[in-house]
């Protein structure tokens, strides 16, 4: 039977390659999303692999969304927490909302899917999480207190729950994707975009198919050593 993987925010952007790249490992797929339906929906036609909709900062909603996919495609053993939101502003401007929200979806969510699906995987002695989390979490970046400090958390986070799930065969990874073609990426201004790629040494974007390809390989069988580290892939504009 296949495993079951989660992938939150997983109808667009570098949550739908990565649905697609799992799916094409083998895996069965549940893509949760939050706003669109009717994106939502042309993801499934175009797939094939179902969604659920919650918001992932609902604690309650994450446990009872995770038990409906559970009854439906079996025990989750691999998460990716990728739900991730910005609210840009500098610390003069933020507003406590701005902050709250960043860290109740991007870090709270982690710990939300977490509680719904850790247990079972140390129970079963297999699982996989793997956090998306930021070369901002890393690097810091102007204008993103709220949300360097969720993915700097994500990090953080990722390595203490993989200690706690080293010894049960459950890994604990983070990613830290660099500057990738997205819709979120397309919302900073083209003047402040243009002087950041002009600093990454590949001279490029990234590509969503290359966060999925390095989340692809921490679920799978090969990488059962690899547990509480975090891969950089960000064109080399931040070694760390
Ligand atoms: N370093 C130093 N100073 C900077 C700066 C920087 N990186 N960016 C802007 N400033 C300065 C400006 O030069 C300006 O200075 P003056 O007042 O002296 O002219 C001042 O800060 C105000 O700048 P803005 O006019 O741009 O201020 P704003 O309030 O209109 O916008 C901002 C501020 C929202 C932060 C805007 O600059 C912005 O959107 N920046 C991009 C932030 C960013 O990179 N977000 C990443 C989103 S994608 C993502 O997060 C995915 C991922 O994981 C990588």
């Amino acid at each position: 039977m296949a495993r079951v993987a989660l992938v939150t925010g997983g109808t667009r952007g570098i949550g739908e390659a990565i649905c697609k790249g799992l799916q094409a490992a083998g895996f069965t797929v549940a893509a949760n999303y939050v706003g669109s339906d009717d994106r939502a929906k042309d993801f499934s036609e175009r797939t094939g692999m179902r969604t659920w909709k919650w918001n992932v900062a609902d604690h309650q909603a994450t446990l009872d969304n995770v038990a409906s996919i559970e009854a439906e495609l079996g025990p989750v053993d691999v998460v990716v927490n990728n739900a991730g939101i910005t609210r840009d502003g500098t610390l003069l401007k933020m507003t406590y909302e701005a902050w709250k929200e960043v860290m109740d979806v991007n870090l709270g969510g982690c710990f939300n899917t977490a509680k719904a699906t850790f247990p079972g995987m140390r129970q079963r002695g297999w699982g996989r999480i793997v956090n998306i989390g930021s070369i901002n979490g890393q690097a810091g970046q102007y204008g993103q207190v709220n949300y360097a400090a969720a993915k700097s958390g994500i990090h953080g986070f990722t390595k203490a729950l993989a200690q706690e799930g080293a010894k049960f065969g459950v890994t604990v990874n983070a990613i830290a994707p660099g500057y990738i073609d997205t819709d979120m990426v397309a919302a900073v201004p083209a003047d402040v975009l243009e002087k950041i790629v002009a600093k990454i040494p590949v001279g490029r974007l990234g590509h969503a198919e290359e966060i999925a390809r390095a989340v692809v390989f921490l679920c799978s069988e090969d990488a059962g050593f690899v547990t509480g580290s975090t891969m950089s892939v960000n064109g080399g504009q931040h070694m760390y």
